[in-house]
């Protein structure tokens, strides 16, 4: 961040399994600082706020007119962003919106109009694109080290319980959560545009295997990209116990497996450059274990770190007048695809996205 900023005050609507993550990541910026959260669930805003000493807010329109609150997390069900989103951007506050930026594409765009138009900073949280693996795997993508990209894969074996599902009426639901692939595995779809550019088509197959959900626990889409590549995203909740989350880019010169955010695998062919191993296990292969890890079982056991990365990410591009690295579009983009899959699951067609150049 930029050295003598001012620091910046933060309110956060919604307070329950991420809030605390953001409220984590909050606490370790040096120019940032709770003030103020709120809920609609009787109690809840108190009791986080008692445990971090901030102020709980009745309702939303309080929080927003409070001076000191510079900027809104946005924590609430997926289906809600946008809503929340855009009276906090009315009322003049920069926004970190969680991941989906909201389940539908029309709702994504109210939201990127607003913050447009109020002139505040939006950033969709995608955390994975500041782990240490995903930064030196567009690094490498960056000096053209893996050459012309060919493949790639994005991969969510997670599982969850149906009592996860149950935990709250909201999840499961296609009006505020959407499914496996909307929420969970939407990580790794980001990552995969990030790394491989815009997808022009897909074609999927979408099932519920194993909870009682209206929505889909399984996923599966083979993807075409403008560049030519092709790749695949495979999502599901079903799959016991939950595995590391995957994602794998392979160009003509290479290929490069990131799994949970670090690279467990990296080879490079006859046109290695000076500085980048001709074949390893990756940097960090021996931090990712086997069976289930973090959020792969637990929906709660993410690290703090790469949230607050994101977030410190907010304040700089709002000192420096840039946009932030993960914008609404870029929030939006991951959206597409999600929506893409669904549709292509509910016709058996394959699905083009728009707004993409023809390959
Ligand atoms: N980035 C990540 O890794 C990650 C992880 C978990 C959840 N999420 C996202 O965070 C969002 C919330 O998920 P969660 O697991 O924390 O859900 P949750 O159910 O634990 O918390 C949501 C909270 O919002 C409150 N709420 C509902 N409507 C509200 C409103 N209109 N105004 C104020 N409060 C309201 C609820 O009472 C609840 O306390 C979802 O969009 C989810 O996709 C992201």
């Amino acid at each position: 961040m930029t050295s003598g900023a001012p620091e910046r005050g933060f309110g956060i609507v919604g307070t329950g399994v991420i809030a605390a993550m953001h409220a984590a990541a909050i606490a370790t910026l040096p120019c940032a600082r709770l003030a103020a959260v709120t809920d609609v669930a009787d109690g809840a805003a108190a009791a986080f706020a008692a445990a971090r000493g901030c102020a709980a807010e009745p309702g939303l329109d309080q929080l927003l007119a409070r001076p000191d609150v510079d900027v809104v997390c946005v924590c609430v069900p997926s289906g809600l962003h946008a809503e929340v989103g855009v009276r906090a951007a009315r009322a003049g506050k920069h926004l970190v919106v969680e991941k989906p930026i909201d389940v539908t594409l029309a709702a994504a765009d109210r939201l990127i109009e607003a913050a447009r138009a109020a002139g505040v900073a939006l950033t969709v949280i995608s955390q994975h694109r500041f782990d240490p693996g995903l930064i030196e795997l567009k690094r490498l993508l960056g000096d053209g080290a893996l050459g012309r990209l060919v493949l790639a894969e994005a991969s969510t074996k997670w599982y969850r319980t149906q009592a996860y599902y149950d935990s709250a009426a909201w999840r499961g639901t296609w009006a505020m959560d959407g499914g496996s692939l909307m929420n969970q595995g939407i990580h790794y779809v980001d990552l995969l545009r990030w790394c491989m550019g815009p997808v022009t088509e897909v074609t999927a197959v979408c099932v519920t295997q194993a909870h009682q959900v209206e929505v889909e626990d399984t996923a599966l889409a083979i993807v075409r990209f403008a560049s030519g590549a092709v790749g695949t995203i495979l999502s599901s909740t079903a799959a016991y116990p939950g595995f590391p989350q995957r994602l794998e880019i392979t160009g003509t010169d290479g290929t490069v497996i990131v799994e949970d955010g670090r690279i467990v695998r990296r080879a490079f062919g006859a046109q290695a450059t000076a500085g980048v191993p001709g074949d390893d296990a990756g940097p960090d292969a021996a931090a990712v274990g086997a069976g289930a890890v973090g959020a792969g079982a637990d929906p709660a056991a993410i690290e703090v770190a790469s949230h607050a990365a994101q977030i410190a990410d907010l304040l700089a591009a709002v000192e420096e007048g840039r946009a932030p690295a993960v914008d609404g579009q870029a929030g939006r983009d991951a959206l597409e695809i999600v929506r893409a899959v669904y549709e292509s699951a509910r016709t058996s067609a394959p699905v083009r996205l728009t707004g993409v150049p023809e390959s």
